[in-house]
């Protein structure tokens, strides 16, 4: 586990993340972030950052700081594109060409992934560091300075503390399942349930503190990425501005690089796709993206490209050392005549841990209907709740042209939200209607 970045708190680190750069030459790139929502809310944050130098990464030295660095540029290049009247189609190579750099080195694309807004972007007030304990957590940075945005983060840090004793137990029950043990396969899947269930109750708080109509209108434009954007003001993606390339001097040979690359979602939570693999949930390329460009691979598994390298390694491994998970086994444990009580108990277990997932991906639907469904109709925060500010207004209309040309609404990670989410609901139940 430990090569592959595993610890006792799963995918997400063992201490704190750093809070600032200890090096004083990153100070520029500190005071800003420092600033972030109120330099997105006066509009000054675009200026500010053409202005920056192009730092170096040569004064990274530890994997801590390389995250940080992460977390940093990813916010800054996000604040950047979404943040002003339309959105940013070139990014300056004061951020442009360190983040190439950072998110070269971490294995990731450079982009604000999962990994850079959630795994590596928290405070725990907890004594014992208790990541479960969500009430002592909090997102050190965030687009809009608002709490909402901040639980919404730190929802996904306490799921991922509370999924982290499932990664080796069920490494054991695969292992169980080839060695025929029975009962030690049924007792892990139990297990499985019953953490299934506690994510299941972790999703259910978002309500607590971020409401709909915040996250719709202002927090999720912000994650948006630049693929499936053309509506968004992307039609090409982001131009990723690495220097003066006749080198002249004058900026006009532009060097670089046109990008379209996901924005931030949970679908690159390597956790849920773990559970996924231990159960052999299938999922398919069909109907999981825009439909305006089908492609070939499934989402689940393009977006493991945007979780950090070692990561994405470890579910390849478990992928390659286990083909078809718990299912493959438990079907060729109960293969023969009438099922015995251990068997029919193994059975039971793992089909009552197949639906408790799939029953979290319909809560989780539910919540994409009260968190984008709803709001997208409502013009904005006239509605009840107090956003009618200037950003705000802004953020309402580039957070309603998410969607495709034919104007069905588009995740932040670029997918046709609800069929997508279904199919993947779907494909889940399907797993576990198995044996029979
Ligand atoms: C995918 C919305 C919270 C887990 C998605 C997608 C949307 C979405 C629209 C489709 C991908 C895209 O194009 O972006 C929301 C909303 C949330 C929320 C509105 C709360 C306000 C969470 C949390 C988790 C989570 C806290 C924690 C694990 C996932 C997963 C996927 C996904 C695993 C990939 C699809 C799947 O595996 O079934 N989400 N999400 N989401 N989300 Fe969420
Ligand atoms: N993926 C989530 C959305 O589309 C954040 O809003």
């Amino acid at each position: 586990l430990q090569e592959h970045a595993i610890t006792r708190n799963g995918f997400l680190p063992e201490t704190q993340p750093l809070g600032r750069l200890p090096h004083p030459y990153y100070s520029p790139w500190e005071s800003l972030v420092g600033s972030l929502a109120a330099s997105i809310q006066d509009r000054t944050l675009r200026p500010q950052v053409d202005r920056l130098p192009v730092l170096s990464t040569e004064y990274l030295t530890t994997e801590p700081e390389w995250r940080r660095a992460c977390v940093v540029l990813g916010f800054l290049t996000h604040g950047y594109v979404w943040g002003g009247d339309v959105a940013a189609e070139v990014l300056p190579p004061s951020i442009a060409v360190p983040l190439l750099a950072v998110s070269d080195h971490l294995g990731i694309p450079p982009v604000a992934t999962y990994a850079c807004v959630n795994l590596w972007n928290f405070r725990s007030t907890s004594p014992a560091l208790d990541l479960t304990d969500l009430d002592a957590l909090h997102a050190l940075h965030t687009f809009t300075g608002t709490r909402d945005e901040s639980w919404f983060y730190v929802v996904s840090v306490a799921m991922e503390a509370r999924g982290a004793a499932i990664i080796p137990t069920m490494l054991d029950a695969l292992a169980s399942l080839t060695a025929r043990d029975l009962p030690a396969a049924t007792a892990a899947l139990a297990s499985l349930t019953a953490c299934i269930a506690a994510l299941g109750a972790l999703l259910a708080r978002m309500d607590e503190n971020c409401r709909p109509l915040v996250f719709y209108h202002r927090i999720r434009p912000f994650l948006a990425g630049s693929k499936n954007m053309a509506a968004a003001g992307l039609p090409n993606g982001v131009f990723y501005h690495e220097g003066d390339g006749d080198g002249d001097g004058d900026g006009d040979g532009r060097a670089g690089q046109w990008r379209q690359l996901r924005g931030g979602s949970n679908g690159q939570s390597s956790l849920i796709q773990f559970l996924d693999l231990v159960l052999g949930v299938e999922h398919t390329a069909h109907g999981n993206s825009n439909p305006d460009k089908p492609q070939e691979m499934s989402f689940h598994e393009e977006v493991r490209g945007y979780m950090p390298a070692p990561h994405r390694r470890f579910l390849q491994h478990v992928a390659e050392t286990y083909p078809g998970g718990m299912r493959q086994g438990v079907a060729e444990l109960l293969e023969g005549g009438r099922l015995s009580v251990e068997q029919g108990r193994l059975q039971d277990a793992f089909q009552t841990a197949t639906r408790t997932l799939a029953e979290f991906r319909n809560q989780h639907l539910q919540m994409v209907a009260r968190y984008i469904i709803i709001p997208s109709r409502q013009p904005n925060g006239d509605q009840g709740v107090n956003l009618a500010t200037a950003s705000s207004r802004l953020k309402t209309e580039s957070g309603a042209k998410m969607a495709t040309s034919g104007g069905e609404l588009t995740g932040t990670g670029g997918t046709a939200l609800l069929p997508f989410l279904k199919q993947s609901r779907d494909e889940t139940s399907r797993a576990g209607e198995f044996p029979c």
